[in-house]
Formats: C-alpha cells, sequence, structure tokens
C-alpha cells in the first residue's frame, strides 16, 4: 500500500512537473477596454482542438483566436484594447487552412514540449499562419503600423503538402515590438520543392530569434525596412534566404547547412536597379553549401551603394563560393576557412567615401560584451523549469489594472515580495496606473502578461526641472541584475517629469537583461495622449502642454553597467492605434535612449527608439557598447516646433544644445538627432537604419529626387572617440548622414542606396 501511495505521488509529482507554467497560472489579467468579461487567456483545447495529429482543429483554433470579445480583424485598423494569449499545448494540431492571428495575439505553445501545427494534404491558404490576409490586394493592416504581436516556440510543418504545390509556412509582414521566437519549419526537401517556410513582403521590423529551417525552396523570403535576425539555421534548403528587398539587415548567429545558396541578394541586377540596400552578418557559420552570398551589386551597378554586405567572423566549411555575383563571377572565395572581416560598399574610415570590395581589419572587440569569441546574445527567459507556484501575481496582490486606480502600492509590494522570496512577478494583462516612482531592486525578475502596461500618472511626473523614474531599477552604487520581458512602461498624460525607465545597477559579472521590453509614450486607450487630446498639429509652433508625455525614455546612468536589451521599442506614439484610420498625433518626449555609463557594458539587439525631441539614442562617455540595427525616426512635426522648445537643453546630462550647434547651419538644423555619440570609446554598432521622413507632416522632403532634406542633419559625434565602428549606416531624409564636432563629413549624395543613403563601414581608430 505504502509503495503504491509513493508511487503515483512520484507519477503524478511527474505529471504535474510537465505542464508549462503558463498553463497552470491563475489567469485573471484584465483588459479595461475590451468589455465586459474580456477573456485574455485562451488554450485551445479549451475550444475544441484535438492536437491528435487526426482531427482538423482549423475551426476550434479559430473560436479561440477570435471568439471571445470583439477582437481586430478585417476593417480593423489596429488596437491595443483586445489583447488575447492564444495558448497551445504540446500536440500535433492538423489545420486545413490558414490560422489568421488577430492584432495584438500571442500565440504561444508549450516551450517544453513544442506544439506541432501541420498542414493537411489539400491545406488552403496563404500561410498556416497568417499574420496579415490579403483580403483585398492590399494586406488587411498597414504592415508598417502592426505591433505587439508574436508566435513563439512552435513546429510549422508543410511536409503533407505535395512538394510542387506553394505553400507557406508564415506569412508575417510586421514592425516593430513584435517577434517570432523558437520555432522550427519543416518542408519537404525534394528538387522540385517551392514551398517557403517565412515569407514577409514589406513593413518595419525588428527582431526574431531561435528559427530553425528545414528543407524548402526558401527557407526565408525576406522584404523589410530593415531587421535582426539572430540564430536562424537553415538546413537542406535550395536557397536559405533569399533578400526581397531592405535598407539594411543583421544577422547574427547565422547558420546555413547543405543549401545550394545561402543568401540571395541580387534581386534587381537583371533590371534596372538593385533592390537590396545592404547587410550585414556576423557570427556565423556556411556549412557544405555551393554559394553563400549571392550578390548582384558591380563596379557599375546602380545605385552606386546599393548591394553592399559587411562580414565579420564567419566560419566556412566546404563552401564552393564565400560571394558570387548572380552572374557567376567568384568575388570572395569559398572553402573551408574564417572570414575574419571583408565588404563591399562604401567607406569612411574616417575620410571618405572610397568604394571598395576587400578583406578589411575585423573590429577589437572588448571582452565584456563578448562569450568566447561570438557577442553574448542570452534568449529570452521563458523561465520552463518553473512551476506556478514560482509566480506572484500582480492582481493577487491587489493590484487593479483598470487605467484608472492608483496601483503603486499593490505593483511595490509584489515586487518587493518577489524579490525577497526569489519568485516571478506575473505581470497579469492590465493598464497599472502608479502615482509614483516603483522601485525595483536587484534580483528582480518581472514577466509580463501580453504586454501589461505601467503608467506613470499624476503629480509626480509634471516637474521637468526635476524629473522623476517611473520604473527605476537599483539605485546608483548598487549591484546586481534583473531580468525584465514583455511589458511595458508608460505614462498616462501628461508627464513632462517621467523618466520611464532609470537603470542604476553594476552587474558585475552577469549582465542583466531586458527583453521584449517595451517603452510605449502616449496613442493608445488609456494613456489620455489620442486624438481628442493631441491630435496632430499642422503649421503651429504652438505646444499645448497636455501633449508633453516624457522627459526620457531610457536612462543608464553613471554608476550603471551590463545591460542585455534586446527587441525594446522605445516609442512616442506618431499616431493613435486606436483610431480607425490610425490618425496622427503631436505629443512631445524629451530624450529617448541616453547611456552614460563609465564602466559600460551594454548590448543593444534588435532595438528602435523612435520621435523623441532632442535625440533617439545618445551615448555619452561610456564604453563597450554593441548594437544591432539601431532604428530612429525623427518626430513627425519637426521643425514646427522645432527641438529648442519646450524641454531646455540640461547640460547635466549633456543634451543637445541646439541654439549654439545650429549657429550658422542651412536647411532644418534644431531636429532631433538619430543617434548621437560623445566621448566614448569601443563602440560596435552593426547596422543603423536611421530616418527623418517628414518636415511638419509634409512627406515631400524625403525622397532624394526631392532632395532628402527634411533636416540637416542626422547623426553626431563628438568630442574624444576611440575605436568607433559603425556599420551598414542607412539615413532617409537627412542632408548630412554624419556630422563630427559640427563638420558634416558625409553626404547623401555621395553615397546613394536603394532608398536611403548607405554607409557600410565607418570607423574611427
Ligand atoms: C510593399 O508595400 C508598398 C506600399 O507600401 C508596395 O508598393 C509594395 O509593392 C509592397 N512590396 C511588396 C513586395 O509587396
Ligand atoms: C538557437 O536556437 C535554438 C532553437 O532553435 C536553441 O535551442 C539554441 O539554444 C539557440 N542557440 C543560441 C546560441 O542562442
Amino acid at each position: 500500500m505504502r509503495f503504491a501511495v509513493f508511487l503515483l505521488t512520484v507519477i503524478s509529482l511527474a505529471v504535474e512537473a510537465k505542464a508549462f507554467w503558463l498553463e497552470d497560472i491563475k489567469h485573471q489579467g484584465v483588459a479595461p477596454f475590451g468589455g465586459n468579461g474580456y477573456t485574455i487567456w485562451r488554450n485551445v483545447k479549451d475550444f475544441g482542438a484535438r492536437g491528435d495529429g487526426r482531427t482538423d482543429d482549423t475551426q476550434a483554433i479559430l473560436r479561440a483566436m477570435n471568439e471571445p470579445g470583439n477582437r481586430c480583424l478585417q476593417g480593423c485598423a489596429s488596437t491595443t484594447e483586445t489583447p488575447a494569449v492564444v495558448y497551445f499545448p504540446a500536440g500535433t494540431y492538423m489545420i486545413s487552412s490558414s490560422i489568421v492571428t488577430p492584432y495584438m495575439t500571442q500565440m504561444i505553445g508549450d516551450p517544453t514540449n513544442r506544439p506541432v501545427l501541420k498542414a493537411t494534404a489539400n491545406f488552403e491558404g496563404f500561410g498556416l499562419i497568417d499574420g496579415n490576409p490579403y483580403y483585398t490586394e492590399n494586406p488587411n493592416w498597414i504592415t508598417t503600423n502592426i505591433f505587439f504581436r508574436q508566435v513563439r516556440n512552435f513546429v510549422i510543418d508543410t511536409t503533407n503538402i505535395p512538394p510542387a504545390k506553394p505553400a507557406t509556412g508564415m506569412h508575417w509582414p510586421s514592425s516593430q515590438a513584435t517577434s517570432l521566437i523558437n520555432i522550427e519549419f519543416n518542408m519537404p526537401s525534394t528538387d522540385d520543392v517551392v514551398h517557403v517556410g517565412l515569407f514577409i513582403e514589406n513593413g518595419s521590423g525588428g527582431f526574431m530569434s531561435d528559427l530553425t529551417f528545414n528543407g524548402g525552396a526558401s527557407g526565408a523570403s525576406l522584404g523589410n525596412q530593415q531587421y535582426t535576425m539572430k540564430n536562424f539555421t537553415f538546413n537542406n534548403c535550395k536557397t536559405a534566404i533569399i533578400q526581397i528587398w531592405n535598407w539594411g539587415w543583421t544577422w547574427l548567429g547565422l547558420s546555413i547547412n547543405n543549401c545550394d545558396i545561402g543568401i540571395d541578394m541580387s534581386a534587381g541586377h537583371d533590371g534596372d536597379a538593385l533592390l537590396v540596400g545592404s547587410l550585414t552578418v556576423l557570427d556565423s557559420s556556411i556549412t557544405n553549401t555551393r554559394r553563400g552570398i549571392v550578390t548582384g551589386r558591380t563596379a557599375t551597378s546602380a545605385p552606386p551603394a546599393a548591394g553592399g554586405i559587411m562580414l565579420e567572423n564567419i566560419n566556412l566549411a566546404n563552401v564552393g563560393v564565400a560571394v558570387a555575383h548572380a552572374n557567376g563571377e567568384t568575388i570572395l572565395a569559398g572553402g573551408t576557412r574564417k572570414v575574419a572581416a571583408w565588404g563591399q560598399g562604401h567607406r569612411y574610415t574616417p575620410d571618405g567615401p572610397q568604394v571598395f570590395r576587400s578583406d578589411i581589419t575585423p573590429n577589437r572587440r572588448t571582452g565584456a560584451l563578448l562569450a568566447g569569441d561570438r557577442y553574448y546574445t542570452p534568449s529570452k527567459p521563458q523561465y520552463e523549469t518553473l512551476s506556478a507556484s514560482d509566480f506572484l501575481s500582480a492582481r493577487d496582490a491587489g493590484a487593479k489594472g483598470d487605467g484608472v486606480t492608483d496601483d503603486t502600492a499593490a505593483i511595490q509590494s509584489v515586487i518587493n515580495r518577489a524579490a525577497s522570496s526569489r519568485k516571478v512577478v506575473f505581470l497579469d494583462h492590465g493598464l497599472y496606473v502608479v502615482k509614483n516612482t516603483i522601485n525595483v531592486p536587484p534580483g528582480s525578475r518581472i514577466v509580463g502578461e501580453s504586454y501589461a502596461v505601467i503608467m506613470g500618472n499624476g503629480a509626480a511626473f509634471q516637474n521637468m526641472n526635476a524629473p522623476k523614474a517611473v520604473f527605476k531599477v537599483g539605485s546608483p552604487g548598487q549591484q546586481g541584475r534583473v531580468e525584465f520581458s514583455e511589458f511595458i512602461v508608460s505614462t498616462k498624460g501628461p508627464a513632462p517629469g517621467a523618466i520611464l525607465v532609470e537603470y542604476n545597477l553594476a552587474s558585475g559579472g552577469q549582465p542583466s537583461g531586458f527583453w521584449d521590453f517595451h517603452t510605449r509614450i502616449g496613442g493608445y486607450s488609456g494613456s489620455d495622449f489620442m486624438i481628442p487630446q493631441c491630435a496632430k498639429v499642422v503649421g503651429s509652433a504652438n505646444i499645448d502642454p497636455k501633449c508633453i508625455a516624457a522627459y526620457m525614455g531610457v536612462h543608464a546612468t553613471k554608476q550603471s553597467s551590463g545591460l542585455y536589451m534586446e527587441n525594446n521599442w522605445v516609442w512616442v506614439a506618431d499616431h493613435d492605434i486606436e483610431d480607425p484610420v490610425n490618425a496622427q498625433i503631436t505629443i512631445y518626449g524629451g530624450r529617448g535612449i541616453f547611456i552614460e555609463s563609465t564602466q559600460g557594458g551594454f548590448s543593444l539587439v534588435g532595438g528602435a527608439s523612435e520621435h523623441f525631441h532632442l535625440y533617439n539614442y545618445q551615448f555619452a562617455n561610456t564604453k563597450g557598447i554593441f548594437a544591432c540595427m539601431l532604428q530612429t525616426e525623427s518626430p513627425y512635426y519637426q521643425p514646427l516646433p522645432d527641438a529648442i522648445e519646450p524641454f531646455p537643453a540640461n547640460p547635466a546630462i549633456r543634451d543637445p544644445d541646439f541654439v549654439a550647434s545650429c549657429n550658422g547651419v542651412q536647411g532644418n538644423c534644431a531636429n532631433a538627432w538619430g543617434v548621437r555619440i560623445m566621448d566614448s570609446s569601443d563602440i560596435y554598432i552593426y547596422g543603423a537604419g536611421t530616418y527623418s521622413f517628414f518636415n511638419n507632416y509634409d512627406t515631400y522632403c524625403n525622397p532624394m529626387e526631392n532632395g532628402a532634406n527634411c533636416q540637416s542633419r542626422l547623426n553626431s559625434i563628438e568630442g574624444n572617440i576611440r575605436n568607433l565602428n559603425i556599420m551598414d549606416l542607412s539615413t532617409i531624409g537627412t542632408t548630412a548622414m554624419i556630422t563630427r564636432d559640427g563638420r558634416d563629413i558625409a553626404r547623401w549624395q555621395d553615397n546613394r542606396n536603394t532608398y536611403a543613403a548607405n554607409i557600410i563601414l565607418f570607423r574611427i581608430p
């Protein structure tokens, strides 16, 4: 008897240990604008999906996606009001037509045993998962306005579909604050296969990681402004990657094995002009592949800087040709060897432009950013070894999350209790208003449900002469680390004195991590920075004080060090996400991301900072920064008002003084900097897309044929600089691409690329 009881206990423990904590946890997230009783959590099994490898589960999965609540589908521009987490336990789910994901859906599989979505032989649709369906000739959602969605932990299988019949694993044109993580695509690997694993034709991304593609005509066919793609593996594809078009792209930890072609970026070479602006590949390998990269670039191809390539730390094993022209010419020999660094395009070292196609000296990388001979880029924690009892819920702690109630005490108390008991805070979905600073102690781990929001509001955040942090991580001098994922820090208007995230911790050895952790300033229900309060103002420099929304996005203070940031979108909204036509708004956020850590050690992988008034990124008196695809946009309203009002330049945080620096400069000089680097060393930027699309809401100024002169200058390098390496810099709408100590040293006219201008290598030794 005792033995039997013991056995039963062991068995039930084993069974209990198996479920992913997210499935077991109490589901009590609230969507204050979703309607009465709106449900965020949907387990597909509760909607009748079987996952037995036989039953057609398409309709059950669609019920889970669509039924509870009024979800954002055909005809809906976008919304944050009706988020959903659609959860798939382990199993094989047969589907016969596309699973369309409504706006603001997170599709999550059990990471301990990834569910399989398997097409039936007669599958019909554009993608087993279709993230943006074509109900008309245009996709349902404007591809550059698709935010806040993700798919993770799945296997997507098209092997039942005849190889010669067109089939797509996922159709996913998307933009910032989205991600695909930990997905395997299985396709036939026959000679006649035409299947495509991942198809993206448009958008403004973005970040993805940990995807594997087996078989197919192309693993991934990709067109988008820019992306950072990390840890992608391609096995036995005809062509691993087809780049349809881009302005810039960073591949990090790419592994291509047994393919005919690795990356085909030659689109347009047989027509008038190349379509692929540039790409950077680092810390990667190509094995048993006939041609690594196929380019269309020649000495005379057009536009002159298009088709730029930067390779660094690439291991070749049995590669026919490393870089080949589409016409067959060998540009870089293959074999079995390491490519330390090689590039083609336009360079400034630091004078230029010089057109080159050759080996170059690799970056002198600094140790703190590395793991072995690669940059350290840890995957987002999913805490799959923990159980539900290891999490403390914000709602259980009494937080209301209704967008109105003061939740300061409840949020502070759950964070304190979790840190002292080594638990993880589960920030159930909700809009948590806080009336004062939330202090986050070292050791904190916080994971949000479907981008839960903490909103600083009220008297504490009104004074731009005495700004205060909404979310303060450690205090100056304190050591330790934190992990944050999948939530948002924001403000509820007005908030001219709010620093959204202040990072103070010195991490010692292991860096802290921010994964899918965003700041969103305005433009959504509950923020009070929407069309009724802050509809766009054209042709006037008047500043409405109720539309001043933040002092700064993210501040890494002097004594902080060691922070890994992945897929963080630090955004001042340019439009109202809930508006039926996504109408524009005019709101003001002072500064984007400011790093002034003297010890440094910051990694910014796949992030963007947009529409801040003074600058989007500023690095000052720091060192050791690794960044992939820093993407910026200047505010659409500038230069009316320009960057001089309403935020007075604060010398204590080295704000730009546009009154002094613009003296005598022609054009719109007092506009936000995209990236500003001052008195810093050991900076490694692999990909930057810095854009100025508007002059007071008019886009006429941005294309080259109209002068590319929305503003005079966009990127600034100042003071004492050592070992600065900017690879693959793209600019749009700015006369000067780079300004050094007030002198414009690179112009777009000398570096024409597809839509942007491009410099593939800028270096100050
Ligand atoms: C991308 O979108 C633009 C319009 O925004 C359209 O002109 C273009 O055809 C699209 N590209 C692809 C490959 O679908
Ligand atoms: C790469 O992704 C795979 C899943 O596709 C994962 O198992 C592996 O740990 C990742 N590797 C790194 C270095 O992140």
